[in-house]
């Protein structure tokens, strides 16, 4: 075997909760927590989502740490190498392609998002939409850059390839920089001008007079009552406790295999148990405070509650780039306020989609010895060429597809299937002893338990029932229109081949071998 490189590993224990929090917050908090929140009753979300937070969340955070630690001290940095230190099959390696694959796959669209941002806080600053003051005018603004249709705005799709290729070529750089210098840099200027940004933007939505046209005179206690006001009715509702363990994976960046390749570049005593709970304390903080003020409360203010409810029906884009830059078109220096709005979406964003590419990073240099610069350039190519359909058919439901597999679907099983190999086949006290190692923290022996049982049970409970009331329509297209079936195909068949491709390098590297006895690898600083 070719012998392997020294691993990179975090400078600081705070740039490492620093890098992680970049990774976990992101559009998710401030775009998707709002939408879901709001589309499952609001204050009725609540309570299913912290139960959540603390059956499933927290304890896959220490689960996907120890795991990616693990993996990091015996040279892997991604799931296929990990699974097989916990699984001695050929099977294992194989499995371990999802971990590589989801990631991979979300960042092929979250990416393109991401670049909206970057230029709508442009398009704000230079007051480009303003005039468009309805959510339909704001529509035909986003119709024209995302070029469904050709307008007084946008030509042709120069603009929305302009921003995408400014934010590829940022995020590849960043990559090309490595863990130390591009990843855990970047979080920490990133962190602080987000957290600045988010608690003006906070300061300014607290502040905001309701509408003298305002159709039913709601203020903004009425907007936070909204979405804080508890509601216990919902707890028997599936669908709801799905959205709320949907949101925590998602925003957490857990069952993706990010958390674990970050984890790889631990040092084998080093803490784990803090760690994560920071990690996800900082998360949690952006999304219910920031992320839970802005977009809805804001809206309600505007639009009343009724139209917000089917402002938050759209989804995530009806709100951030419809709903909220109406809003500014209202209030004084709207467009200063648009642009930091956006910009806060930009920066939180391109932390989260470095951190979704660092899997595929880790797997090209570790398992086929190609550079780091090397392998931030294939990416960037290879990403900007699968993203392609996404920017090219967004209208016929490309996106959405991807969506559903990799950012809804794909994070339960992969979850399911890491904890299994965890919890069961690697032996609960094993797992145990992993995740406390060097721990800082006193994680209690009550999670032991949580995680061997409540944590998988809750996980296949939300699979079948997911399987049952939504994957499966969702599979034979239920009630897609005709002309999108196609596109959708489209969009499975890319990850299907991406899939295929994942699992033919892992071939290639190992052949099908069943993995050998772990050798024990140490890093530059252990003890
Ligand atoms: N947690 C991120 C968000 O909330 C998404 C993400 C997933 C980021 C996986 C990195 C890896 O937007």
């Amino acid at each position: 075997m070719t012998s392997v490189q020294q691993r990179e590993i975090w400078n600081t224990k705070v740039g490492l909760v620093f890098a992680l929090a970049g990774n976990a917050v992101g559009l998710g908090n401030l775009l998707r927590f709002p939408v879901q929140a709001a589309q499952n009753g609001g204050g009725a979300f609540m309570v299913p989502y912290f139960i959540s937070l603390i059956l499933l969340g927290i304890p896959l955070m220490w689960v996907e740490l120890a795991i990616g630690r693990r993996g990091g001290v015996h040279g892997f940095g991604t799931t296929p190498g990990m699974f097989g230190l916990l699984w001695r099959h050929p099977m294992a390696r194989y499995l371990g392609a999802f971990g590589v694959l989801i990631p991979t796959g979300l960042v092929v669209y979250y990416s393109y998002i991401v670049s909206w941002c970057l230029g709508y806080s442009f398009f704000s600053a230079a007051g480009s939409y303003f005039g468009e003051d309805t959510r339909t005018g704001m529509g035909s603004f986003l119709d024209g850059y995302i070029g469904v249709e050709a307008n007084q705005h946008f030509a042709n799709l120069g603009a929305a390839y302009f921003f995408f290729a400014v934010t590829m070529l940022l995020s590849v750089w960043i990559l090309s920089r490595g863990v130390v210098r591009g990843l855990e840099m970047l979080a920490k200027v990133a962190m602080p001008v987000l957290m600045l940004l988010g608690l003006v933007l906070v300061a300014r939505v607290l502040t905001l007079d309701p509408l003298p046209g305002n159709p039913e005179g709601w203020d903004i206690s009425h907007g936070l009552g909204f979405i804080w006001n508890p509601d216990l009715s919902s707890l028997t509702s599936a669908k709801v406790w799905l959205a709320a363990a949907g949101q925590v994976f998602f925003t957490l960046s857990l069952g993706f295999g990010a958390i674990q390749t970050y984890a790889s570049y631990i040092r084998e005593k080093q803490d784990l148990a803090l760690t994560g709970l920071a990690t996800a304390g900082v998360n949690e903080s952006v999304e219910v405070i920031i992320g839970g003020t802005l977009a809805i409360p804001a809206a309600v203010v505007f639009f009343g509650l009724a139209q917000t409810r089917e402002i938050a029906e759209g989804g995530a884009f009806s709100l951030g780039f419809l709903s909220v830059p109406v809003v500014f078109q209202q209030i004084p220096a709207g467009q200063f306020f648009g642009c930091l709005w956006f910009l806060l979406l930009f920066i939180a964003g391109i932390t989260s989609s470095v951190g979704m590419s660092q899997p595929a990073m880790a797997f090209l240099q570790e398992e086929f010895q190609i550079s780091r610069r090397k392998a931030a350039i294939m990416l960037g190519v290879g990403l900007f060429i699968l993203s392609q359909p996404v920017i090219l058919f967004m209208e016929f439901g490309f996106l959405d597809e991807m969506d559903y597999w990799v950012g809804t679907f794909g994070l339960v099983v992969m979850a399911l299937m890491e904890i299994i190999l965890f919890a069961w086949v690697f032996g609960m006290d094993n797992a145990w002893e992993e995740i406390t190692r060097g721990a800082q923290l006193n994680i209690p022996r009550v999670y032991y338990y949580v995680i061997k049982y409540v944590t998988p049970t809750a996980l296949l409970v939300i699979l079948g029932v997911w399987g049952y009331q939504d994957a499966f329509g969702v599979l034979m297209m239920d009630g897609v229109a005709e002309e999108a079936v196609p596109y959708k195909w489209g969009a499975r068949l890319l990850l299907l081949a991406l899939l295929l491709a994942i699992m033919y390098g892992i071939h290639k590297r190992w052949g099908g071998q069943p993995p050998d006895a772990p050798e024990h690898m140490p890093k530059e600083g252990d003890a």
